[in-house]
């Protein structure tokens, strides 16, 4: 069934097949495991054993999303295959018998190639963090103080951040998980004008959201979370706007900025899956169309996906460079913020309390 040459030399990859396999090394190697670690070393294992049927669908899927990161697509070609059939996916991860389970996984690739290149073509990887609206709060408020503030949440997943602002109820509870340098920020309300929660069409549902999360006690409990977090009356009596925009669409991004005269922006876990054109490109234009004075909160992943963690950065309308602000421990906003270079500088202009 596999591809090795007379000479036992592996057939060379493609360029960008080589981007993917190499995101799946490094996912692979990620310090935690919650349920997705041993699908990434199996699908670089089953790249290094020139499977055909993974490097077919590889092929197709990369061929179906030429502006998605590598390491997006490894995570979702995950998601689909678990969202096929979750036991088969987690008869995949053994990870002692990794040429069974690559038979496996190979058998229901030919049988399931259309669906899966079907579903990466039309979707994300949503993981929706209940918690990251956490330093948007700390951040905006300090920043805008009293100033009305006109929000849109980019690439805002199941939606959920743009109404947990301003949720007193919400931040009590889980800030004292996320200490900061000066230890827990107090709440302090943004004043809000508008608030917008932004994705891709078809926006996320909650059953696919609820497919990006690995398969793990883990994430079961921070999906329960999540959705706990929805039935907050504080979160569902908020007055957020939803709207499809596809990001790669600038114009369009552009024209939905300046028609709302949208000053704050939050793009959460969102650059990670484009590719490094596109980040530039979405990030030049949220530039360009943004009301002055305005910010954009950059929250990215450690190392794209393959460390624990993200970065913080805040842009600010007329200033070139970003602030590098802090490095949050856990992805998932627990844990501590750490002070990054400018840190001080841009607390000591906008203290946080
Ligand atoms: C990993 S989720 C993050 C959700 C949320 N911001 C959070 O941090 O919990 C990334 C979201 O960005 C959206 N996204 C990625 N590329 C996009 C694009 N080209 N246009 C619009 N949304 C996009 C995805 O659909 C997905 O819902």
């Amino acid at each position: 069934m596999r591809d090795a040459p007379p000479d036992g030399e592996p057939r060379p990859l493609s360029e960008t097949i080589e981007l993917v396999y190499r995101a799946a090394v490094a996912l692979g190697g990620h310090p935690q495991d919650h349920g997705w670690r041993e699908f990434y070393r199996l699908m670089a294992f089953g790249v290094e054993q020139r499977s055909p049927a993974l490097l077919s669908v590889l092929n197709d899927a990369i061929a179906a999303r030429p502006d998605s990161g590598a390491a997006h697509l490894v995570t979702v070609l995950g998601i689909a295959v678990k969202s096929i059939d979750q036991e088969r996916f987690k008869s995949f991860t053994a990870a002692d018998q990794r040429d069974r389970c690559l038979r496996s996984l190979e058998q229901l690739l030919y049988e399931q190639a259309n669906t899966i290149v079907g579903l990466i073509s039309a979707r994300q990887n949503s993981f929706t963090g209940t918690r990251r609206f956490l330093v948007p709060q700390v951040l905006l408020s300090t920043y805008f103080l009293n100033r009305p503030v006109r929000f849109a949440d980019i690439g805002t997943g199941l939606g959920v951040l743009p109404a947990q602002l301003n949720s007193p109820d919400l931040f009590q509870r889980f800030a004292p998980d996320l200490v900061w340098p000066g230890g827990v920020p107090a709440y302090r309300p943004i004043r809000f004008a508008a608030r917008f929660g932004i994705d891709r069409d078809p926006l996320p549902s909650r059953s696919w959201v609820q497919r990006c999360y690995g398969p793990s006690n883990y994430y079961e409990g921070l999906y329960r979370e999540l959705i706990h977090s929805m039935e907050n009356p504080e979160v569902k009596n908020a007055a957020v706007e939803y709207r499809t925009i596809d990001l790669l669409d600038v114009a369009a991004l552009k024209a939905f900025l300046r028609s709302e005269e949208i000053n704050a922006v939050n793009l959460s876990y969102v650059l990670y899956q484009l590719s490094h054109d596109h980040r530039r490109q979405v990030v030049a234009a949220i530039n360009e169309a943004l009301a002055t004075p305005g910010a954009v909160i950059v929250t990215e992943p450690e190392r794209e996906l393959s460390q624990q963690g993200c970065t913080v950065s805040f842009l600010e309308s007329g200033r070139d460079k970003p602030w590098r602000l802090a490095y949050v421990s856990d992805g998932h906003f627990k844990g501590a913020v750490q002070p990054l270079e400018d840190f001080e500088e841009f607390t000591t202009i906008h203290p946080i309390v």
